[in-house]
Parts: C-alpha cells; structure tokens; sequence
C-alpha cells in the first residue's frame, strides 16, 4: 500500500490570529497501521474555536500542540484497513484525526457512526462534541429547568444554537445573543428561541433586560468579555452561569478581560462555573441517544456550514473568529472540484 497524507503541521506559536504561515502544509507517506491500530481516509475536518488554544504554549487542559506535530482536530471519516479488534474498513468514525487526510490512530476516543441517521458533519455538531457540550453543560453544570430563562451567547453557533434548542425543550425561555441581523433571525424563526440579541447592533444590558423581566436563570457563556460583563447585570437570584468558552479573548496579545461586574454573584447568590466536555465522556451515548430522538422528532435541528477543500484550512479557521461560519464550522476534505466519486462518498 503507498497511501499519500496531506497534512497541516504548527510551524510557530502565532501571536494573535493565526495565519497561514503559522503552519507547514505537505505531503508525506501514510505508514501502516501497526498491531491495535487503524487507517482512517478522513473525510471532514472540525473546525473548533479550542484550535487556538491548542496552538499556545501554555498549560491547559490538555497539552499544546508541539511545533512540527500535525495540527490537532476532530474528525470524520472511514476506515481503510484495521489492525483494531473493535473497526473494520468501511466502518464510518469520528476522533482527534488531525488536519490531514489520513490518520493513523489507536482507537482511544474513536466512536463509530452510522451515516445512514446523520450526516458525517452532523457527528461533529450536534450529535458531536459541541452538542454534548449544550447538553451537559446546560442540564449538569446549568442546572436548568423549566420556567428558567436561559440566556447563551455565540447563540447561532454550533454549541449555542443547540443549548437554545435544548432550554426550549426542556420549557425553559431562551434567549440567544448573535452578531448580526442574519443569525438573529435564524434563531428565532428557524430553531424557535424566544427572541434574539444582536450584540454588533444593539446595547446589550438594555436588551437583556428588555427580553428577560425577571432577569436570567442561567447564562451559558461562550464568549466572555463585555457580553459575559452585560449579562451579570441581569441575573435572578440564584442564578447559574456556564463558563463554556470566551471566543472573544482567544486572540487577545495582552491579559483576558475579566468581569467586572462579578459582585453581582454575591448579591444575587449566584455562581459562575466551569465546564469541560470531556468530564462527560463516559456519558455521551446517553445524551446522544436522547439528543438523536430529538431529532428524529423534529424538535432538535441540525446546522451545518461546510467549507470544501483541507488546503483551505488556515483561512477556513478565521470564519470562527470573525463570525462568518453559521451553525457547525466543518472542513469537507475533498475539494469543491474533486471528482464526482470523491464527493459521492461523503455521507
Ligand atoms: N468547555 C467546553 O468543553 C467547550 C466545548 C466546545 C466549545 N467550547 C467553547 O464554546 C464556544 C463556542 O464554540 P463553537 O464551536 O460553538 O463555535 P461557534 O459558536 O460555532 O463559532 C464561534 C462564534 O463565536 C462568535 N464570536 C467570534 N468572535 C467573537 C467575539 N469577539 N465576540 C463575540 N462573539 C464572537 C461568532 O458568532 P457571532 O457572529 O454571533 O459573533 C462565531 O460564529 C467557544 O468559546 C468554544 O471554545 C467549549
């Protein structure tokens, strides 16, 4: 077998936005899969606000991506032979395949999926990492209920536009904050929220109290800095904020801006709490079982945006930071011009 990869590899640190020089993209030969490991063709490449962080040398929760490895990703896509007891070739996958074509992996986080009930993209949104992280942070660290007006930012994104979905159906108000008139129309009349906040045209406090009388039951955050700030303003008491992700910081070349409102917590005997989506690994079956009924029930709906081609990558990014993707950011490997047979194959 002489199997060529593509792939992306962190070249430097970047400052700021990344650019296309902050990688090296080339070509290599693909190595057999040694005893417990699988070949996997990716198909498409998810495309994550957390690649930032990866790409810095700080500690996190998990370690940076070393310059020279290949870029670290979430996956889609079909396995071309196996030396894994648990795959066989044919089978479709997700897992941290890298910007690549093809992955040599372990099988450790690597789930099968059935294109047959969603689409490849859809196994890397919503019935992927940032759905479970709507469900789990909403309903474990938010704590919601119905009655709860529950307020989420980057609210037409692939975790927002599901944690809105999710307060509705659990009979909670939802109220989602999104830049620009397009996406705030999108999630009210397509996904059903009860009304929208567009942050690029609008005084957020005043909205906030405009939408939400009785104040906000929980606030799921994605993106920090003055929107997380605005929103401490309304709080009801007892309040619960999700601190999911703050996109707005994630470029920043100085210190993140941190909130100062916070003594809003103290008065309002509210709390502000982290979330991790991997704390749930051992319990994504369960919500993606419940969440898949949702969907076969017409009550959960699904956003993809697919940009085609992996050499896109490094611009395909940026849609992220300058919120041009709505719904779920995927990279389709084959490019928009790939033969018939190629594009055919994507699920
Ligand atoms: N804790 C976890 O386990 C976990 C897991 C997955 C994701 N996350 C976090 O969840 C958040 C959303 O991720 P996602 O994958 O669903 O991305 P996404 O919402 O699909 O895309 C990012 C969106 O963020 C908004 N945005 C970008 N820059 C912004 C800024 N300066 N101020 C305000 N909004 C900005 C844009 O929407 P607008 O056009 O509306 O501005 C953009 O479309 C991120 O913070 C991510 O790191 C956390």
């Amino acid at each position: 077998m002489s199997i060529v990869n593509h792939c992306f590899r962190l070249a430097s640190r970047p400052v700021g936005l990344p650019k296309r020089s902050d990688w090296t993209y080339g070509a290599e030969p693909v190595r057999e899969p040694g005893e417990g490991e699988l070949l996997v063709e990716v198909l498409c490449v998810s495309l994550d606000p957390a690649m930032r962080g990866w790409m810095n040398e700080a500690k996190s929760y998990m370690p940076p991506v070393g310059i020279g490895e290949v870029m670290r990703a979430g996956g889609a896509g079909r396995v071309v032979s196996s030396r894994h007891p648990g795959f066989a070739p044919g089978d479709h996958v997700t897992g941290s395949f890298g910007v690549q074509r093809y992955a040599v992996v372990d099988g450790k986080g690597v789930l099968k999926v059935d294109p047959a009930f969603a689409s490849l993209p859809v196994y890397l949104g919503t019935l992927g990492a940032p759905g479970m992280t709507a469900y789990f942070g909403l309903l474990d660290t938010g704590q919601a209920k119905a009655g709860d007006t529950v307020v989420v930012s980057a609210a037409a994104g692939a975790v927002g536009m599901v944690v809105g979905q999710i307060a509705k159906i659990k009979g909670c108000r939802a109220v989602g904050i999104a830049g620009g008139p397009e996406k705030c129309r999108f999630i009210v009349q397509e996904l059903g929220f009860d009304a929208a906040v567009d942050y690029k045209a609008e005084d957020v406090k005043e909205a906030l109290r405009q939408h939400c009388p009785r104040g906000l039951d929980v606030y799921f955050d994605n993106v920090g800095g003055d929107i997380l700030d605005a929103a401490l303003t309304r709080l009801a008491r007892g309040a619960r904020i999700v601190i999911c992700g703050a996109i707005s910081q994630y470029n920043r070349t100085g210190p993140a801006k941190g909130p100062s409102n916070y003594l809003a917590l103290l008065v309002q005997r509210a709390s502000m709490k982290g979330m991790l989506v991997f704390d749930y690994a051992d319990r994504y079956a369960e919500a993606a079982r419940e969440m898949a009924g949702w969907m076969a029930a017409g009550k959960l709906k699904s956003c993809e945006d697919v940009v085609k081609g992996l050499e896109t990558f490094p611009d395909a990014l940026l849609k992220l930071f300058r919120g041009e993707n709505l719904g779920k950011l995927v990279l389709q490997v084959a490019p928009a011009s790939a033969p018939e047979t190629r594009s055919a194959a994507l699920p």
